[in-house]
């Protein structure tokens, strides 16, 4: 038997069978992440930890574990984990990719074809009652027959985006580490982010970057907010060098409703939800407890990162 503790309970009937594998499980109450010092207590005498990706597993929260064997996050993107710390320990570090490909993928075409059609202003204007009329020239987007997408850091959600773009007629351009990122900027009338957050990838999106885009070109970005400078973005958008952007995910999530970033023109942001579906979820569930119960059995994690 082992001391589990599981951060916040997760979507999905899964998440149950690691107290019917006979493991004491704590699962801390409430749909919003613990507060640091809750979570450093609860931690103290566990031996996994299944988290989620807005719990930082750092050398402050290893030290406040110290029997701690294992660590699977409910997420494909592992940021919030200090990988040399857990590894210096010899914790191994579960993820969830491929179930939420698809979901995110779905997302990232959802943002680019609301940006690319304008939705977020048009609908607005239905609202705030300022659509007088219909009109010739209102709220003129961008077709996606012919325009050209990059895809930054073709993975498997890059991938499964560029899929779905080509069945709109899109030309892909997956553009990878060894590729001229600012040269394939130049030439794409859209651009969607999926790599990984890293030192390296930390705000490659900068002003540079924004300047190497097509003039009214659109951002898309269902991977990590860190990716992009956001300073650099809102300064984009108001000069029209960018045509719009679409976020997922952004620097700090919540994003305060007074953040510069929200007054940009032709903004669609919405709250992290690139894996938000219920069969995602559920799947995440599964794949979080197997890694964990894998582990704590003494065996390789199914999805063990860096394995
Ligand atoms: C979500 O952002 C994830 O990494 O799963
Ligand atoms: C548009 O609504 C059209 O009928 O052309």
């Amino acid at each position: 038997m082992a001391r589990i503790l599981v951060t916040r309970a997760i979507p999905g009937p899964a998440l149950a069978q690691l107290a019917q594998a006979g493991h004491a499980v704590t699962i801390l109450p409430g749909e919003l992440p613990p507060d640091r010092d809750t979570l450093l207590a609860a931690v103290a005498e566990a031996d996994g930890l299944l988290c989620m990706l807005t719990e930082r597993v750092d050398a402050e929260l290893l030290a406040a574990a110290p029997k701690l064997r294992a660590v699977s996050n409910y997420a494909v993107g592992t940021d919030n984990i200090d990988l040399g710390a857990v590894a210096a320990r010899g914790i191994p570090v579960g993820n969830t990719p491929d179930v939420l490909t698809d979901a995110t993928a779905d997302l990232a075409l959802a943002l680019l074809l609301a940006v690319a059609r304008r939705l977020p202003e048009a609908e607005r204007a239905v609202r705030e009652g300022t659509w007088t009329a219909w009109r010739a020239s209102g709220w003129l987007g961008l077709e996606l027959r012919g325009a050209r997408l990059a895809i930054v850091g073709a993975g498997r959600i890059g991938r499964a985006t560029g899929e779905r773009a080509a069945a709109f007629g899109m030309v892909v351009e997956n553009v990878g580490r060894r590729d001229n990122l600012h040269a394939a900027l130049a030439r794409a009338d859209a651009v969607s982010l999926h790599v990984p957050l890293t030192d390296a990838t930390q705000h490659l999106m900068d002003a540079r970057a924004f300047a190497a885009m097509r003039p009214g070109a659109i951002l898309v970005n269902t991977a990590r907010g860190g990716i992009v400078d956001q300073a650099a973005l809102a300064a984009a958008l108001h000069s029209g060098q960018l045509g719009g952007a679409g976020l997922d995910v952004m620097t700090p999530e919540p994003l305060p409703t007074d953040d510069p970033l929200l007054a940009a023109p032709n903004l669609l942001v919405v709250p992290h939800i690139g894996s938000a579906t219920h069969r995602a979820r559920e799947a995440m569930t599964r794949l979080a407890v197997k890694n964990l119960l894998a582990a704590l059995a003494g065996e390789q994690m199914p999805h063990q990162v860096g394995a």
